[in-house]
């Protein structure tokens, strides 16, 4: 079967993206709870629309996107490392669906970089001693 893909990143074909993306997040068995507890149905538009601006912002450097995602993601209630693997390897199935090689891979390095800081962001705390070794007493 052959399926005509985008060779372009344009505002309606990041839209596309973003549709289909959290349509399956939706549906997704662990990450879709997560979601629905977090954002309303009547909210899901206005989700959808800052999620064009964030990609719209990486993928153009169209700046429409303001924000703090560490802040938001701290937040959710529920969202463990694990969940991660399991965002990019539904986000890689739909970018690669969805574009040509050059784009979706573009789309999927970004989405690897951006999760990686994210969880460092989210589950390492800056000043922790490392893995194994006691915290020095102070006095
Ligand atoms: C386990 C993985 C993830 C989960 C469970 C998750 C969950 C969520 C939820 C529930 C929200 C909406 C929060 C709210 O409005 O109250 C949100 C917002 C957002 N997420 Fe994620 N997310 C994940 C990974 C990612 C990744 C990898 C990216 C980027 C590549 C990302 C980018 C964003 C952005 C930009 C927002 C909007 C922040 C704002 O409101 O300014 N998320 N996420």
């Amino acid at each position: 079967m052959t399926q005509n893909r985008f060779e372009t990143v344009t505002e309606d074909t990041i839209a596309i993206l973003i549709d289909a993306f959290y349509g399956r997040v939706r549906r997704h068995p662990t990450l879709g709870p997560v979601f629905e507890a977090a954002i309303a149905d009547n909210e899901w538009p206005e989700h959808l629309a800052t999620m064009q601006r964030f990609w719209s912002s990486v993928m153009l450097s169209s700046g429409r996107y303001s924000g703090n995602p560490v802040a938001v993601h701290r937040a959710v209630e529920g969202i463990e490392r694990s969940l991660f693997a399991e965002w990019l390897a539904l986000f890689t199935l739909t970018a690669s669906e969805l574009f040509e090689a050059g784009p979706a891979s573009e789309f999927i390095t970004k989405a690897q970089r951006i999760a990686s800081s994210l969880q460092l962001a989210l589950f390492h705390r800056l000043g922790d001693p490392p893995e194994g070794l006691a915290r020095k007493s102070a006095a």
